[in-house]
């Protein structure tokens, strides 16, 4: 079965089997009667590098749905299904004046694997809004609700990446939005700019969402046109005081403060800097636009891109004495 089309960078591999469950009861059925099989989860592909066939059986996650499970004067609490398009749910949750969720328009990929690793754009995160998940027991078939505490968020890390890795299956998250008051957020550069220019002094959900899509949009290539996973990497936390060394050597360098003794720097610049960006090698490069994105021209295999990873990690490090990780999920 071919893998090409549930994931976004396009890469050609084969599952040995590949079953798609709609309910948690087919879910649990399919876990159950599999017991002693291999397994493998799939979202939207969104996250991962597949660099050789899957030797297992796959489960494609497609529960949809969406509701409204609470409400107070304020707030409202929405249970989204895991298979539902992240995308499609910030437009319908903007659609209905739900606050929270606009900053991170038109991210790639499933509800379902919003948590695993914090997703996060233009100065806001998944861990803002999420109450909590359910989440089946891959091993008993167990239903388990993770509060957020229990789900040990970080910068594009959560416990689903780390203890309980590759133990559970997220079947639904629930978000607590606004229903007024909403927290307009537009630190993050670019937002305040986009809105300046069509001159929009008191922005609705709508007004960030659309900013943010046209600020994506033009830095980020669209999976469907170009294969990709977002950004390739993450961008590395540096102690400061190694920082402050490497910063004298490379002025110029661009940083941002996260704590008293730690900064982070962009690892698009870094790659940009060693002379990445844009570059073409066969089917897989370097986004032109936004060098964090490793993208695949149409036949790339996955070690090819992998390939260019691990060329641009070790020029870094040379160049730098920077060591940047992985944010995608290496198959
Ligand atoms: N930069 C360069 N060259 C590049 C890319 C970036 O010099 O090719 C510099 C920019 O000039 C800017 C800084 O790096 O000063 C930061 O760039 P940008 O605002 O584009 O954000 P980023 O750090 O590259 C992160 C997230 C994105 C998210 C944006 C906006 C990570 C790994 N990536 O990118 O998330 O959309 O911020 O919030 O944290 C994703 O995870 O898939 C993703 C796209």
């Amino acid at each position: 079965y071919s893998l090409k089309k549930h994931n976004t960078f396009g890469i050609e591999a084969k599952a040995k089997k590949f079953i798609a469950v709609h309910s948690i009861d087919e879910l649990t059925q399919v876990l159950h009667q599999n017991k002693l099989e291999k397994k493998f989860v799939l979202g939207g592909g969104s996250n991962m590098l597949l660099t050789k066939d899957i030797d297992a059986l796959v489960i494609h996650i497609d529960l949809k749905g969406k509701k409204i499970i609470d409400e107070d004067e304020d707030f409202v609490w929405v249970e989204s299904q895991a298979g539902e398009n992240w995308h499609e749910f910030v437009l319908w949750t903007i659609s209905q004046n739900f606050g929270g969720l606009e900053n991170m328009s038109l991210i790639p990929g499933n509800v379902g694997t919003t948590p695993v690793q914090n997703i996060g754009a233009y100065g806001t995160e998944i861990k803002d809004t999420f109450i909590s998940c359910k989440a089946v027991d891959i091993e008993n078939q167990q239903l388990k609700e993770f509060s957020k505490a229990e789900c040990q968020f970080g910068y594009r890390e959560s416990v689903f990446k780390n203890e309980q890795k590759d133990k559970y299956i997220i079947a639904s998250v629930v978000f607590k939005l606004t229903k007024k008051n909403h927290k307009i957020n537009i630190s993050y550069g670019d937002i305040a700019g986009e809105l300046n220019k069509n001159n929009i002094v008191e922005p609705t959900l709508n007004d960030i969402s659309n900013a943010v899509i046209t600020i994506r949009q033009s830095k980020l290539p669209d999976p469907k046109e170009l294969g990709n996973s977002g950004s390739f990497f993450k961008n590395p936390i540096v102690l400061k005081s190694e920082f402050n060394a490497i910063h004298k050597r490379f002025p110029e360098m661009k940083y941002y403060d996260i704590s008293e003794t730690e900064v982070k720097v962009p690892a698009g610049w870094l790659i940009e800097q060693a002379g990445f960006k844009g570059k073409r090698f066969g089917d897989a490069g370097i986004h032109k636009n936004q060098a964090l994105v490793l993208v695949n021209y149409g036949n790339a295999t996955g070690q090819e891109i992998l390939n260019i990873s691990k060329d641009i990690q070790n020029t870094i490090f040379e160049k730098f004495g920077i060591r940047i990780e992985a944010e995608v999920n290496v198959i």
